[in-house]
């Protein structure tokens, strides 16, 4: 079940292996949804020399832009990691891509102010799918410290998916996706988590003061090449989240007996993803800090 790291600090989802994998596979997912793009094309890449990110996970985002940064001084570019838990950290909590400067990855409460040394240093914060970890009222906090970390200039990058939207081009809903969809929904509520983040991203970013804001909400709808893999995906979702959920809800005693009802919805909803296309909605809302 997922972490209770403290009464303050609550956490729908697992951080095992499975969801190590899970998250590593993901990401490839969400970066064909959204057109490849790591960086949304509306921040100018040429100047950035240094880059955090917030709720890193397993530092997979990182690693990738390390990769394939465009600019030239890739092999310099000052990247670094912060989550709450080091549990899906690389050993040594560093990433190490060949070429390129060590990615440090630090334990930090994306609740809290970053430590002095971090402060104005990044021309770009990254941040994607904190919400299985935030209250409504979080969003704030975790912009403001966010903000905190960039330059006069820097951007916020922040990107969420909607689970509260998991459904398929075909009416009546097949019942197996309302459920498990209602169930996440109810148990977030129930923990005081917010289900219903890109929205909130957006208006935050708006409140908060920053300019040349941008807002993408990008599907599987159109895009052929990522239909075979859409269901796998959203099944991968719901076997990460739902059982924990049930157990909430008091729907299961336990989350092994939660993951077996789970198989049941899922396998129902794999057969109707052979007819019906399986529609997922992964928002991306972008602002520039103007002092
Ligand atoms: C679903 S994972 C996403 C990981 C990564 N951003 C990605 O997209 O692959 C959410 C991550 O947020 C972290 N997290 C949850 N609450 C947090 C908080 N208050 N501060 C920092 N990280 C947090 C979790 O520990 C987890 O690693």
């Amino acid at each position: 079940m997922g972490s209770h790291a403290s009464d303050e600090n609550i956490y729908l989802l697992g951080r095992d292996e499975a969801e190590t994998e899970r998250l590593n596979k993901q990401h490839r997912f969400l970066l064909a949804i959204s057109g490849d793009e790591l960086i949304h094309p509306s921040i100018p890449k040429e100047e950035i020399t240094a880059v955090a990110d917030i709720g890193t996970g397993t530092g997979i985002w990182l690693e990738d832009l390390a990769t394939k940064f465009p600019n030239s001084n890739s092999s310099s570019l000052d990247l670094h990691g912060f989550d709450i838990s080091s549990a899906q950290f690389p050993t040594a909590h560093e990433i190490i891509v060949p070429g390129k400067k060590r990615i440090p990855l630090s334990v930090h409460d994306a609740l809290q102010p970053y430590p002095s040394e971090h402060i104005g240093r990044y021309d770009l914060v990254h941040i994607r799918l904190l919400t299985a970890g935030l209250k409504q009222g979080d969003y704030t906090v975790v912009l403001k410290n966010a903000r905190e970390l960039l330059k006069p200039t820097g951007y916020i990058q922040w990107e969420e998916v909607d689970t509260t939207t998991f459904c398929t081009n075909v009416t009546p809903e097949l019942p197996a996706i309302t459920t498990m969809r209602n169930t996440v929904i109810d148990a977030m509520l129930k923990l005081g988590l917010w289900p219903f983040a890109p929205p909130t991203v957006y208006e935050e970013i708006v409140a908060g003061g920053f300019h040349n804001i941008h807002r993408e909400i990008y599907t599987t709808e159109g895009k052929e090449h990522l239909y075979a893999i859409a269901p796998k995906w959203v099944a991968g979702v719901m076997r990460a989240l739902v059982p924990p959920s049930m157990v909430v809800l008091g729907q299961a005693g336990s989350e092994e007996e939660a993951k077996g009802k789970v198989e049941v919805l899922i396998g129902e909803f794999e057969g109707h993803c052979k007819e019906a296309l399986a529609l997922a909605s992964f928002g991306v809302s972008v602002g520039q800090r103007c002092d």
